[in-house]
């Protein structure tokens, strides 16, 4: 690492080549700024259509082709915290009262229910998956052997890929815990293959007001328990969670320099409608905050950084030590190009990205845990919102998508109907004036792409490509 005052005045010096500040008011006219806590949602745009932007709709026909990933949502956390976005509710394992316990149990007996409706329906049209991922909410939180029945369970009913990348998220607190090695290594021995956790930040201060229910130590101790069992092992953090100080920052960046996680992922916060949003927004609070220049120099100090520890960053947020830690799951999870079946409470599926033609649909389950619960009991589907795919769509999903990791697949056009790709073509150029998109060759024809300035607003950016009718559906009702 370089010294704090070498790095800060390099990350200063690389805004200012990118011409921050003047640029800022250009950006601003052109729809582009840092919305840190007025952005709602998600807290980065991670799906097309956003989560926000699916209605209601009876249960759908959907045909999955030849491969799927598959997605496993479990909502149960040690701690459940301020700034958190997800469908959880706390729980703390076996010290947990019999009635609670069995709350688990009737979860997991409900996804076991619609694992089965589903392992028919991937049977029938000879489905493979080809990469899971066990979410949340925290999974480690379960018991080893529920752990265990699940992984058995999911090889039991579906086809699965052989090799198949397998991830369960942790966090520091399960994986401290007096059994967290040893569940671990039982994972590990049953075919996990990657594990990610939050760590939020290493400032005890922040997570104390997150609730995270741990200091700096032991997220420190979780790491290296961590790259004990596992090689391919991430970490969430988060810029501007209640400080959002460039000290921070560099607290942070001093801790990964330490434990050298081979994956990072670093999000920008989001905290509309979170207890933490209504603490930003109080008066008396407002001066330890970082402005727009400030978070744009916290990031480029963590791009910087990272860099000269030797991470590549894949976009704004996920940087890995190397290849081979690149998380293919994320791309399923964003994409419209491969299929996705998310099982449990809140889960989000799509599908149709292997018929000829662009569209498909895209599904989510029930958000409330006892409802998700009921309806399976009780012979119902959990499927509770949707939103169908047109071309018009598909290519708006090829933008959103397409612009993140670099790449834009053109053929979206052929099937879009004029008035969308002229939309298209009048936001590419009023962006490409103000130098956050560029064009670049490559082997497969002309690329659009973030440039380095557009990178710093990615999110920003990539929502202004939402489509004319998600636009409308996220608009707040008048
Ligand atoms: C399912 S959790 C990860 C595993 C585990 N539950 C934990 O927290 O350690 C997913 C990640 O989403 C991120 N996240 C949640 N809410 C967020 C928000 N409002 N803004 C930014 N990131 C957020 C956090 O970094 C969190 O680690
Ligand atoms: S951040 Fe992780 S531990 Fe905290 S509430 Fe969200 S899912 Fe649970």
């Amino acid at each position: 690492m370089r010294e704090k005052t070498d790095a800060f005045s390099h990350a200063t010096d690389a805004l200012s080549q990118l011409g921050i500040p003047k640029i800022l008011e250009a950006l601003r006219a052109t729809g582009i700024s840092v919305r840190r806590s007025d952005m709602g949602g998600s807290h980065s745009v991670v799906t097309y259509p956003p989560l926000h932007a699916l209605r209601k709709t009876e249960s759908p026909a959907v045909t999955y082709g030849k491969t799927t990933s598959l997605y496993i949502h479990i909502p149960f956390c040690e701690s459940v915290c301020t700034f958190c976005h997800y469908v959880v509710q706390h729980y703390r394992g076996n010290r947990e009262s019999a009635a609670r316990q069995s709350v688990v149990s009737g979860y997991m007996h409900a996804l076991n229910i619609e694992m089965n409706s589903w392992a028919h329906e991937l049977g029938t049209t000879g489905t493979t998956i080809t990469s899971i991922y066990i979410g949340g909410g925290t999974p480690l939180v379960l018991e080893t052997h529920q752990l265990v029945d699940l992984l058995d369970m999911i090889r039991l009913k579906f086809k699965v890929a052989e090799g198949a990348d397998i991830c369960v998220e942790a966090s520091p607190l399960t994986i401290t815990a007096t059994d967290g090695l040893a569940k671990l290594q039982t994972l590990r021995q049953h075919g996990v293959t990657r594990l990610s956790f939050g760590v939020q930040s290493l400032d005890n201060e922040v997570l104390l007001r997150a609730g995270r229910g741990y200091e700096r130590a032991t997220a420190i101790r979780a790491c290296m328990i961590a790259a004990q069992v596992f090689d391919n092992w991430n970490i969430d953090l988060i810029q501007s969670l209640y400080k959002g100080t460039s000290d921070e920052i560099w607290e942070n960046l001093q801790a990964i320099d330490q434990v050298r996680p081979p994956h990072v992922t670093w999000y920008h916060g989001r905290f509309m409608d979170r207890p933490q949003g209504h603490w930003r927004n109080e008066p008396n609070m407002q001066k330890g905050f970082e402005n727009d220049q400030q978070t744009l120099f916290g990031r480029m100090l963590i791009w910087q950084e990272l860099a000269q520890m030797g991470y590549r960053q894949i976009d704004g947020n996920r940087f890995v030590l190397g290849e081979r830690f690149v998380d293919p799951f994320k791309k399923t999870r964003t994409s419209v190009t491969s299929d996705l079946l998310g099982l449990g409470v809140s889960a989000y599926s799509h599908v149709g990205s292997q018929s000829h033609e662009p569209g498909g649909l895209f599904f989510r389950n029930t958000t409330k845990t006892p409802d998700y619960v009921n309806r399976l009991e009780t012979g119902f589907n959990p499927i509770e919102s949707g939103f169908t795919f047109d071309p018009d769509e598909h290519l708006a999903a090829s933008y959103v998508v397409g612009l993140r990791t670099g790449r834009l697949p053109f053929q979206a056009h052929v099937y879009a109907s004029e008035v969308a790709v002229s939309y298209y073509d009048r936001l590419i150029h009023e962006l490409s004036k103000v130098k956050v998109l560029e064009l670049v060759n490559s082997d497969s024809g002309t690329m659009i792409r973030l440039s380095e300035l557009g990178r710093l607003f990615e999110d920003e950016i990539l929502a202004l490509f939402y489509s004319p009718r998600v636009l409308e559906l996220l608009a707040p009702a008048k």
